[in-house]
């Protein structure tokens, strides 16, 4: 049954000591800081809004709900991630586990979110940015400014500010890690910063008549909020993509997951709690930038052109940990076979997945200037719900295979905790648009495709004769 045939846990532990390795040099603080990184962005700056609309003041109920699908599944996360410690996240363990088909899948259903959430969160930057050059007075040529078919009534044919921002991260990538890592962290403290004081500066304006009705479309527009704004949480699972460059894997791994996800849970709520509480929920129709403007409709200007500029950073990191997840996805991918030998070579000096990074930071930055992001943002939730949906029964059937293994860190309320997160993500994938699901097997087909034409016989396990 090759399908299902499998790497042995002391083998992966043992590829990653064979040559090919990553330089180990984060730790819990580095890893909370690069699920930060990856988490607050386009999620919380822009796609409040639409799910403000769809949920009315709620919206903080909805930021529950998709936080609970999250909390749920970064628990069984961080028990694969600390079992094993080795580069390419989820597709790894799964090897691992379930065997290389569904390794396979999920390795490609993973490029589908971490590749796209790249290029969607380059298309919401480049709005922020041109709204801050025209406060300079800067304009660009409109053709230039996104996608074609993105705004109705203009002829847009390429988003250039995206395609630019995502190849100085590609730079920054392939030069190394501890480069990367710094920039990372400073970015990362600012858009924290920016968050806080937006909810300093916005609790004295909040009017809790706003609040009323809470719930005016009731719990189906909670939920289909829910499923929109799960977007905002994605990312966290990049902190398990760096385990083999992690000084500690059983400790540092789980801590850096969980208080990425807590951090912002909390910081979600509070959020989206003042903004509608500022401003009537309907007056965000249209808007692109609902963070900044609940402090304009505030009268603090001031403030909300540093939120803007925040938003500008935040986005930038999650940009940088979600093509950082793709390349070490690939990397291990093709280290095992199952794509070709080139994108898993290390470069010589800067010990990084040298090609690999610019050939995906560059399809990146070209599907972020050629296609709208609203069409790219639901396909990035589908892929990571079913991504973590695999990685619960993933934990679910080693606890059965292999009781015995040595786990760093234990899932907590087994099987209780993956059972609910199952739940939930498969719960929040009803609520999202038929026509997101078709594109999703579309796209998991042409993978089948691949695989059988391609990976199958490359794969390194088929070569040792299973
Ligand atoms: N969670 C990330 C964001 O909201 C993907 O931008």
């Amino acid at each position: 049954m090759s399908l299902f045939r499998k790497k042995s846990i002391d083998e992966l532990l043992r590829t990653t000591k064979q040559g090919k390795t990553l330089k180990r040099a984060l730790g819990t603080w580095d890893l909370t800081m690069l699920g930060i990184g990856a988490i607050i962005g386009t999620g919380i700056f822009v796609l409040t809004g639409t799910g403000a609309l769809k949920a009315g003041p709620a919206l903080v109920l909805s930021f529950i709900v998709a936080g609970l699908a999250c909390a749920f599944a970064a628990l069984a996360y961080a028990e694969f991630a600390a079992l094993v410690p080795v580069s390419g996240s989820v597709y790894t363990y799964s090897y691992a586990t379930l065997g290389e088909f569904v390794a396979w899948i999920i390795g490609w259903d993973l490029v589908l979110e971490y590749l796209l959430a790249t290029s969607t969160v380059s298309a919401g930057w480049s709005g922020y940015f041109q709204s801050l050059l025209s406060g300079f007075g800067i304009v660009l040529p409109e053709a230039l400014t996104a996608a074609p078919g993105a705004v109705p009534g203009k002829t847009t044919l390429f988003n250039l500010p995206a395609f630019i921002i995502v190849m100085v991260i590609t730079f920054l990538l392939a030069r190394g890690i501890t480069e990367s890592k710094r920039t990372n962290n400073i970015m990362v403290v600012i858009k924290i910063a920016v968050v806080l004081m937006f909810i300093l500066v916005g609790v004295g304006y909040v009017k809790p008549a706003n609040w009323q009705p809470f719930m005016p479309f009731g719990f189906d527009g909670v939920f289909s909020a829910a499923a929109l704004v799960f977007f905002a949480y994605i990312g966290f699972d990049a902190v398990a993509a760096a385990a083999e460059e992690t000084k500690n894997p059983g400790r540092d791994l789980p801590r850096g997951i969980i208080y990425s996800l807590a951090i912002c849970t909390l910081l979600y709520v509070i959020v989206s709690g003042i903004m509608t509480g500022i401003v009537p929920f309907k007056k965000f129709e249209g808007v692109d930038h609902p963070v900044s403007l609940a402090l304009q409709f505030a009268g603090q200007n001031w403030f909300a052109g540093f939120v803007d500029l925040g938003a500008i950073l935040g986005m930038t990191t999650v940009m940088l940990v979600m093509l950082y997840g793709q390349t070490r996805i690939f990397f291990a991918m093709s280290r095992d076979g199952l794509l070709p030998k080139g994108f898993s070579s290390v470069h010589p000096k800067f010990r990084t997945p040298f090609g690999a990074t610019w050939f995906l930071g560059t399809i990146a930055a070209l599907i972020g200037a050629l296609i709208p992001l609203d069409k790219l943002a639901e396909l990035v939730n589908i892929g990571t719900l079913a991504a973590f949906t695999l990685v619960s029964v993933g934990v679910l059937v080693l606890r059965k295979t292999e009781p015995d293994l040595h786990r760093p860190f234990r899932t907590p309320g087994m099987p209780w905790v993956p059972l609910l997160a199952i739940a939930f993500c498969l719960f929040l994938i009803s609520k999202l648009a038929p026509i997101t699901w078709m594109a999703f097997f579309i796209w998991m087909a042409v993978g089948l495709l691949i695989y059988f034409v391609y990976s199958r016989k490359h794969s390194n396990l088929s070569k040792q004769g299973e």
